[in-house]
């Protein structure tokens, strides 16, 4: 066992787990909550793998009570969680579903009850279907039907809940979602990415304008994806390439936030039409917010070489497995110093107050032997990743807290129930939890 403990990172560290609605509650027609875009996502033939859908997930509607005296048994003293938007507004605006709040109360009471201080994920790429139906983020009303939103989170939970992040990774689920369409709802090309992007970059800001107006004493934060880039040669070519993936992957959402307004490099025409689609030179303020926290998520280092067959970018991937680099099962490669040199470029940014890694973990093809899960891979993937944070916050970058990604199995998105990233295994037929090595490592690094 590893000589890293806990307190090596000081008192009044945030230690919490992350999960979110869609890839954990389940009950997705239940006490009035309506379809999101990934329930009807998972209804599009051959969009998630193996026909599987979010529907039942992990059961944590119901099993809520189970998996906080899990996370609490594990040691852990936060729990991150997000909310359904289309069970707290089933209409997507207007009248609130009293089921969906009392879900939630009962929730964060458990929590508090437990001793787990809840950080609350506003939006986590759930979209109530009836909004989408409307043209979801590409619409110009999206930043009106968010505000509504934020502002039913606060007024039924800002009295109990102070840690709030208003979105998850905007750029995975515009990307994903309204470029590549991989992920709900499916649309594809930049008439729909160009103003998904701006819609989500002004809804993060006034998000977060609209809790601190309406809860006090709030700790508000919003999280990134980042990761490092690397480029997989010295040749110009790929040296430009690997700076584009760096301007999409870290630079697109944050520096707005930070009051920079969108990244500008000529090199890079997408930028150019983002702005001139979005008339985005008159939003600079609006795009700004001065955040508490910067929520930071990382799962790998990206190598990028030209590819002038990619639209946009021009450039691709040289993958992990190729390279033949160690990586998760999913083929993302495993690299805490990347993970270090991602935390120090993100923490030394101007205009950053306090950083938490709201995300970070590892996926494997875990198999419950004799009771047990013998994940010793995920084992070192977190104590090499917590050496390298425990590295950049000795040297001064300003690190609050870290959560694991995540507490049990899940409904890991297109990948329906095949990746598992979490501390507890989950049998999908029986919902029966196992506490894999990963886990009980954690209580013993924790307590
Ligand atoms: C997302 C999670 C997801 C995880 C692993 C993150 O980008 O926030 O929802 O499960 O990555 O893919």
């Amino acid at each position: 066992m590893s000589t890293l403990t806990s307190k090596a990172f000081g008192p009044n560290f945030h230690w919490g787990v992350s999960i979110a609605a869609a890839q954990n509650e389940g009950a997705y027609l239940e006490d009035g909550k309506s379809l999101s875009t990934w329930d009807a996502f998972a209804r599009r033939k051959g969009k998630i793998k193996s026909g599987h859908t979010p529907h039942i997930a992990t059961d944590f509607y119901h099993r809520y009570k189970d998996d906080l005296l899990l996370t609490k048994a594990l040691g852990f003293t936060a729990f991150r969680f997000s909310i359904s938007w289309a069970r707290l507004l089933p209409d997507g605006t207007g009248r609130v579903n009293k089921q969906g709040v009392e879900f939630y109360h009962n929730l964060i009471d458990e929590c508090l009850k437990l001793g787990l201080v809840p950080f609350v994920t506003i939006y986590h790429w759930d979209l109530p279907y009836v909004l989408e139906k409307q043209g979801g983020w590409t619409s110009t009303m999206m930043p009106k039907w968010f505000n509504r939103y934020v502002k039913a989170c606060a007024e039924n939970f800002g009295d109990k809940v102070k840690n709030w992040i208003i979105i998850n990774e905007p750029l995975s689920f515009t990307a994903l979602g309204y470029m590549l369409g991989k992920h709900a709802p499916g649309k594809k090309g930049l008439d729909n990415f160009l103003p998904a992007i701006h819609h989500a970059a002004m809804a993060q800001a006034e998000g977060g304008r609209i809790i601190r107006e309406l809860v006090k004493g709030a700790y508000i934060g919003t999280s990134f994806s980042c990761s490092q880039i690397v480029p997989h040669s010295q040749k110009e070519e790929d040296m430009q390439a690997a700076n584009r993936m760096d301007i999409l992957m870290n630079r697109l959402f944050l520096e707005p936030t930070l009051g920079m307004g969108y990244p500008k490099e000529e090199s890079f025409p997408f930028l150019r039409k983002l702005e001139i689609y979005n008339k985005a030179w008159r939003y600079t303020d609006a795009l700004q917010f001065k955040f508490d926290f910067i929520g930071l998520q990382n799962y790998f280092p990206l190598t990028i070489k030209y590819n002038r067959l990619i639209p946009i970018i021009n450039a691709s991937e040289v993958k992990a497995t190729t390279r033949q680099v160690p990586h998760t099962d999913l083929g993302w490669e495993m690299n805490a110093e990347a993970f270090y040199t991602i935390v120090k470029k993100i923490g030394l940014y101007g205009g950053i107050k306090d950083l938490i890694i709201t995300e970070n973990g590892a996926c494997f093809k875990d198999k419950v032997e004799n009771g047990m899960v013998h994940d010793e891979r995920r084992i070192d993937y977190f104590q090499n990743h917590l050496k390298a944070m425990l590295k950049a916050k000795k040297e001064g970058i300003n690190i609050k807290g870290y959560f694991a990604w995540t507490l049990t199995d899940n409904f890991e998105w297109n990948e329906g129930y095949n990746a598992r990233f979490g501390l507890i295994h989950v049998d999908f037929k029986t919902q029966l939890r196992t506490i894999k090595n990963s886990g009980h490592w954690w209580r013993e690094f924790l307590t």
